[in-house]
């Protein structure tokens, strides 16, 4: 079993190869880009950003980072990593190329890393980590694992067309134009994403009223040529204890920012909260052309 670094990089400037060796990338027009001292490359182009800093914020990737670690969502990396070796079974090539598109701070690339680990398979991958938070991938590129970690956007993924044959998305914001020019033939895109009951006992206290929400729609994805070709549901709880842990929920969720300020105080009251992880795995495959 070999995981290695994915080299499939594009310029973000005219989408020619990138040569990823030494200290700083370049294309064969000059195009250079410096490699940050944690190892990773920010290939986001000013024009691209939606903001000054965008994605998430340093104060939400390590919350993330701290609840993760925890091993509270261990059960999703499990299942990601298994629903990927399916996909990847699938493939002819020699070493598929695996893309964590909004991978965050790396939790689920890293535990991707230590599955094939213990499970000695697959055979042979090229990993990396895309994210257009600088303070996501800064920290994703710390954990030292055999993967190339960019700042990037999923609307304009700065890698070779046709050169990704899986991309995962957790809880992430996929854009598929960007995905399926990415993508291989025959490549997929694994969605994990919240189910009707995720982190219903959370939203209760924030909310008034809580509505179960079906995962969001694949209308776009059925549009830029993609089918869905299989869907699972995992379906678990946690227990949180303290107040450290229940606030790094709220902080990494899209919850955090909308609780209204006459709720805080109940929030920040509780002391344990037993909350419902439902997740809806759905592995959408690329049509051919
Ligand atoms: C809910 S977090 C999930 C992070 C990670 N997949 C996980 O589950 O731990 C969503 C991530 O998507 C990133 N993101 C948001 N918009 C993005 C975009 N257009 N392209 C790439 N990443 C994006 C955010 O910065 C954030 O890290």
């Amino acid at each position: 079993m070999t995981l290695r670094p994915a080299s499939n990089l594009a310029c973000p400037m005219d989408d020619l190869p990138l040569d990823v060796s030494g200290s700083a990338w370049r294309c064969a027009r000059g195009h250079s880009f410096d490699v940050a001292q944690e190892g990773y490359c920010n290939l986001l182009l000013v024009q691209q950003k939606a903001s000054r800093d965008p994605g998430d914020s340093k104060a939400m990737v390590a919350a993330r980072h701290r609840f993760l670690e925890a091993g509270h969502f261990a059960p999703i990396a499990d299942r990601l990593y298994f629903q990927a070796l399916g996909a990847l079974a699938e493939h002819q090539g020699a070493s598929p190329c695996v893309l964590d598109a909004g991978c965050g701070e790396g939790y689920y690339l890293a535990r991707f890393a230590d599955l094939a680990e213990k499970h000695g398979q697959p055979p042979d991958i090229a990993l990396a980590g895309m994210d257009v938070s600088k303070w996501a991938v800064k920290a994703a590129a710390k954990r030292g694992l055999a993967a190339t970690f960019v700042v990037g956007s999923n609307k304009h993924p700065p890698f070779l067309p046709g050169s990704v044959d899986l991309i995962l998305s957790v809880f992430g914001f996929p854009h598929w134009e960007g995905f399926a020019r990415v993508l291989a033939g025959g490549g997929h895109v694994l969605l994990a994403d919240p189910g009707p009951e995720h982190l219903a006992q959370l939203r209760e206290v924030i909310y008034p009223t809580v509505r179960a929400s079906p995962p969001p729609s694949l209308d776009a994805a059925g549009k830029a040529g993609f089918a869905l070709a299989a869907e699972e549901t995992l379906l678990f709880s946690i227990d949180l204890e303290g107040q450290q842990a229940i606030q790094d929920l709220l902080l990494m969720t899209p919850h955090g920012a909308r609780v209204p300020q006459e709720r805080r105080g109940a929030i920040a009251a509780l002391e344990r909260l037993t909350v419902t992880i439902d997740v809806t795995f759905r592995l959408v495959a690329k049509r051919a052309a």
